[in-house]
């Protein structure tokens, strides 16, 4: 018999899928990280699980305690899953521009969820600080994703051994999008112990500090993006500057119009940032040798964003489409 005894046991060990859309023909195989095939569909399930285990484990949290964080939304959701699962309460805010149906997955998981103003971080009513004032008033856990060396930790143990394993140890190139920068930073560490060689590819939204920080050392001025999940306003402990080699700027337009292009013509769902992160790997492709393994991480799918970049109107609104392509 094949069973699970609960939900928290299928989190990770998420597949590889050859990745065709835009790559060069004859050019090196790329693979697909499907992480949206985790519980709640992110790869953020990894993270909530691995911090508030880790915390129960050294008796930091205990059932009918609350775990607060600030969330783009795929965190609140894993949050609340494994607080469910695990007895615990889970109080979530996030910025105005996450999509309904994250907010709604959150909610449905019994997690309180707190909207914010789409404000810069050390803003007191934006979305980072309301949630740092709860833990602080209320004794409350703080999951503090974007600061915790744990976010990294979770995926130096479940990240980066999966796909040393799953590629034999072949991997050349990896492509991660960069949040928390905790993906990146937990797998590019272990890849990089396995071996030196391979090159890592943190991928950044247009708009996002990160590129120029990791770049030259500076932190520029953010400017607004529509991508979801990656890019931030300041820098985070949970990105390890010093683990890039590359970092690859992506646009809104580029990112939404993969992630369509994807979903349609692979059937694979892709969310706005695997379109970034497909896009830099189409980059990655065409200057790789092509015996190169390529792998990038797809974050979420594209069922959580049926409402924007997969809505025709949505993308003429904001200028990805032009009226001419909008299907009827
Ligand atoms: C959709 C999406 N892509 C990518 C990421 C990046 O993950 P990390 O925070 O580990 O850098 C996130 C994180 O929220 C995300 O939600």
């Amino acid at each position: 018999m094949k069973t699970y005894d609960n939900i928290l046991e299928l989190v990770g060990h998420t597949p590889l899928v050859r990745l065709r859309t835009g790559m060069p023909e004859n050019g090196p195989e790329a693979y697909a990280k499907l992480d949206f095939l985790n519980p709640t569909g992110s790869v953020k399930d990894r993270m909530a699980l691995h911090i508030i285990r880790k915390a129960m484990d050294e008796g930091r949290l205990k059932p009918g305690d609350t775990v607060v964080d600030n969330t783009s939304g795929n965190t609140g959701a894993s949050m609340a899953m494994v607080c469910q699962v695990l007895g615990l309460k889970a109080v979530v805010t996030t910025p105005v521009k996450t999509s309904k149906e994250k907010t709604d997955l959150i909610r449905s998981f019994g997690a309180e969820v707190i909207v914010t103003p789409e404000t810069l971080h050390d803003d007191p009513e934006g979305f980072y600080m309301v949630a740092r004032r709860l833990a602080k008033e209320n004794g409350w856990f703080d999951l503090n994703q974007y600061n915790s060396l744990d976010n990294i930790e979770a995926h130096y143990l479940t990240t980066g051994p999966e796909i040393w394993d799953d590629t034999e140890g072949q991997i050349t190139h990896f492509v991660c999008g960069i949040g928390t920068g905790g993906t990146f930073s937990g797998a590019a560490r272990f890849l990089k112990e396995k071996n030196p060689n391979i090159r890592t590819v943190a991928v950044d939204p247009e708009g996002s500090i990160f590129a120029e920080l990791i770049r030259h050392k500076r932190i520029g001025r953010s400017q607004p993006y529509k991508v979801e999940g990656i890019g931030t306003d300041v820098p985070t402990d949970a990105m390890l500057p010093e683990l890039v080699d590359e970092v690859i700027t992506v646009s809104d337009r580029d990112s939404f119009l993969r992630a369509r292009e994807i979903t349609r013509t692979e059937g694979i769902s892709a969310g706005g940032s695997s379109g970034s992160v497909a896009w830099a790997m189409e980059q990655v492709a065409r200057e790789a040798a092509s015996e190169a393994l390529i792998v990038g991480i797809f974050a979420d799918g594209g069922i959580k964003y049926l409402s924007k970049c997969f809505n025709d109107e949505w993308m003429t609104q904001h200028g990805f489409l032009p009226d001419s392509e909008v299907n009827s």
